[in-house]
């Protein structure tokens, strides 16, 4: 799909208080941790798009039974192809009454303990998602079930060896393809896996979680240490399951073999959708501005927001309780002048998502906007660094790359340009919002790969009053 996007000319149309899909990590954990326990999860507000629909699907082929929060089978479909969830097996206890506000996106998951969970008959389909891949690969190699997980050309060039090296110190037997990459196979294992003590080189939460669900069916306490601490989604819903998690510094440790509680969550908004939100109300014509609510901003995750501060940006907060063990608040961001900023360390890593949009705004700050120490990004869903300094170079930006990361200015876009996605959901949709920002209409190609995470995102900017035009 191919999408040219013209510059604002006049305040976006206000639509009151808006909500982004649900959070795409919390979803990916709610709908596996779920099927390890022992009854039925209600999950409100999944995110929608195709990432956490891969999970679901390899849990369906895992033999979990899904449910819509009707109680009808989960359907959906994935790169085109159809998938059921397992039906709801006889005998079960009768669900409880729908709640009135649950919706298309609520899931009610039927789990059957650690030891649920039955060997596939074909590869487990992990598409674009790295979550998906690196937390399967932890269950599995706990559950000992034999699997292959394969994915998409994006995927199939990601690092696997970061989350299989760990697991096989735990003794799991576990093979990853040509230079650490996508397949990964599980072997089946009779004995369980040994707890260990694991310490990463690499701050990252899909590994820390890889390693704390494998750690939950050994019989003992694992722990891993990481240099930063990473998102800590895993921590928070484990605990709420009654796991025995404890957490000092940047280790965290938990002991196994556990029973996990099912439990009812709604889902937060996802800061990574709503940070392309704010980003635009900060840059769009003077009188814009965008209220969201129910937004996670879990510290963990929340860099977006500290950098926005780095910028000179006012952004009001409030604070509306919390969901499962992670804050949730209303966001208003209004159109303002943002001044270049030094991004590093551990508030990059709190925002390691929101790079691609920092470096538009960063473009279209006075001054000069560094951002270092982000060089994971290198092994994202595309080099995200590489992508963003040669989109904004296109766009009339001066922008200087490093190993880690950029330095951005110009203050500035210029329009004509012809931005291609990379097959990324984050490069679309930063450069979509660099596009509105811009003097003149910017093209994007394979635009589609923005429904990985925010589906609907084109028709959302139609409403809010900008001239994005759907060229096929
Ligand atoms: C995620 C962790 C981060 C993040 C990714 C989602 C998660 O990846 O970039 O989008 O849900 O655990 P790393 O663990 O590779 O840093």
């Amino acid at each position: 799909m191919r999408v040219r996007i013209s510059p604002l000319r006049g305040p976006l149309r206000p639509l009151g208080a808006l909500r982004v899909p649900g959070d795409k990590s919390i979803s990916h954990r709610a709908l596996l941790f779920a099927s390890l326990a022992d009854g039925e999860s209600r999950i409100a507000g999944l995110a929608p798009g195709g990432d956490v629909r891969s999970t679901a699907f390899c849990l369906a082929q895992l033999g979990v039974p899904l449910l819509r929060g009707d109680g009808t089978p989960w359907r959906s479909s994935v790169a085109g192809r159809e998938f059921v969830a397992p039906v709801r097996p006889a005998g079960a206890a009768p669900l409880p009454e729908r709640d009135a506000d649950m919706d298309q996106d609520d899931a009610i998951v039927i789990g059957h303990g650690l030891a649920g969970l039955k060997e596939p008959i074909s590869a487990l389909d992990c598409g674009n998602s790295g979550t998906t891949m690196r937390l399967f690969a932890g269950v599995l190699a706990g559950a000992g079930v034999e699997a292959t997980l394969v994915g998409d050309a994006s995927l199939s060039r990601r690092p696997m060896e970061r989350v299989a090296g760990p697991l096989r110190k735990l003794s799991a037997a576990i093979e990853t393809g040509p230079d650490g990459r996508p397949p990964i196979r599980v072997r089946r294992r009779a004995a369980g896996l040994q707890a260990g003590t694991i310490v990463s080189e690499i701050s990252s939460a899909q590994i820390k979680s890889a390693v704390l669900l494998a750690g939950l069916f050994t019989d003992g306490e694992t722990s891993f240490t990481e240099p930063l601490r990473s998102r800590d989604h895993t921590e928070r819903l484990l605990r709420q399951m009654g796991a025995e998690l404890s957490v000092r510094g940047t280790t965290v440790s938990v002991r196994g073999p556990a029973r996990l509680k099912p439990f009812a969550l709604d889902v937060p908004g996802d800061l990574s959708s709503a940070a392309f939100l704010l980003a635009l109300a900060l840059v769009a014509p003077e009188g814009s501005s965008i209220e969201l609510e129910h937004v996670g901003v879990n510290p963990t995750r929340a860099g977006f927001l500290d950098a926005l501060a780095s910028f000179g940006a006012r952004v009001f907060l409030e604070l509306e309780g919390g969901a499962a063990g992670e804050p949730v608040a209303k966001l208003k961001a209004s159109a303002q002048r943002l001044e270049g900023a030094r991004l590093d360390g551990d508030l990059v890593l709190r925002g390691i998502d929101e790079v691609p949009i920092l470096a538009v705004l960063g473009a279209l700050a006075t001054g000069t906007t560094v951002i270092r120490g982000a060089s994971e990004l290198r092994v994202k869903e595309s080099d995200r660094l590489a992508q963003m300094a040669s989109g904004l170079r296109a766009m009339g930006a001066t922008v200087e790359d490093f190993p880690d990361g950029l330095s951005v200015s110009g203050g500035k876009l210029r329009g004509g340009a012809v931005i291609d996605s990379a097959h990324d959901h984050r490069i679309a949709l930063a450069f979509s919002i660099a596009a509105l920002a811009a003097d003149g209409p910017t093209e994007i190609t394979s635009a589609e790969w923005a429904d990985v995470s925010f589906p609907g995102f084109f028709q959302l900017l139609q409403r809010l009053g900008a001239d994005v035009e759907i060229l096929n």
